[in-house]
């Protein structure tokens, strides 16, 4: 069975993640030896400080290409790879007419931050509605335990999934008491199709066979299922 995460910052010197080449390595080796066998790159883009420019974009773009060749020049490991980025969404990006660089390289899904303090409010739906409907992007909305109310509220997480968006959980959260309970559920339920690492360092992340576990455990057979055949669509296999 393929096991994919979606949501790491394993890049060298692009954003929080790795800060060299040797660092991403060993996160990579460690992932693979953790039972990882696809797993995508995704360096944060943040948009909350001002208009996106086409220029913004392009420099982001080459950068990004320039440390994932340099991943593949020095990682000779057996994990498949595919870019990505986790994308800030705020209004700023709505000068854009082409947001799908942002995506995972095969296909239409874009890894989507929300503002911490976000409650999924009209103005932050619209937002959301813009990347599905202008863009034809399919936000997944990363670590979707950040947002307070999406644990509160299953039926606001229901409604964002009607609407088109999908929900990735980080395999540090599923371990934790309260809200890995609350997660299981979610999964159980079909509301979230996606597993992330979200992997910086050693110490941040780095830890998808734990979460792994528990949901080998705690979830429904299908569960596992979903999640490989998600992946394979986000991996355009
Ligand atoms: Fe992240």
């Amino acid at each position: 069975m393929n096991k994919y995460d979606i949501h790491t910052h394993i890049l060298p010197a692009i954003d929080d993640g790795s800060q060299d080449i040797d660092i991403s390595v060993v996160l990579l080796e460690e992932l693979e030896s953790q039972g990882v066998t696809h797993l995508a790159l995704t360096p944060h883009f943040y948009t909350q400080y001002s208009p996106v420019t086409n220029h913004d974009v392009k420099e982001f773009v080459a950068k990004r290409q320039n440390a994932y060749n340099l991943v593949k020049s020095e990682y000779s490991g057996s994990i498949r790879l595919i870019l990505g980025c986790e994308l800030h969404l705020t209004q700023n990006l709505m000068c854009l007419e082409d947001i799908t660089p942002f995506c995972y390289e095969n296909g239409r899904y874009m890894l989507t931050e929300m503002p911490y303090n976000c409650t999924f409010k009209s103005d932050d739906i619209k937002l959301l509605e813009s990347v599905i409907n202008k863009y034809g992007v399919t936000p997944i909305l990363a670590h979707i335990e950040r947002y307070p109310v999406l644990l509160k509220n299953q039926q606001l997480l229901e409604k964002l999934i009607s609407m088109g968006c999908m929900a990735q959980v980080n395999t540090e959260s599923l371990c934790k008491m309260f809200v890995g309970q609350k997660l299981i559920k979610y999964l159980n339920s079909g509301l979230v199709q996606f597993i992330g690492t979200d992997t910086h360092s050693t110490v941040r992340g780095c830890d998808f066979a734990k979460g792994y576990k528990v949901i080998s455990k705690k979830c429904t057979p299908n569960v596992i299922e979903n999640l490989s055949n998600y992946g394979k669509k986000l991996f355009g296999l």
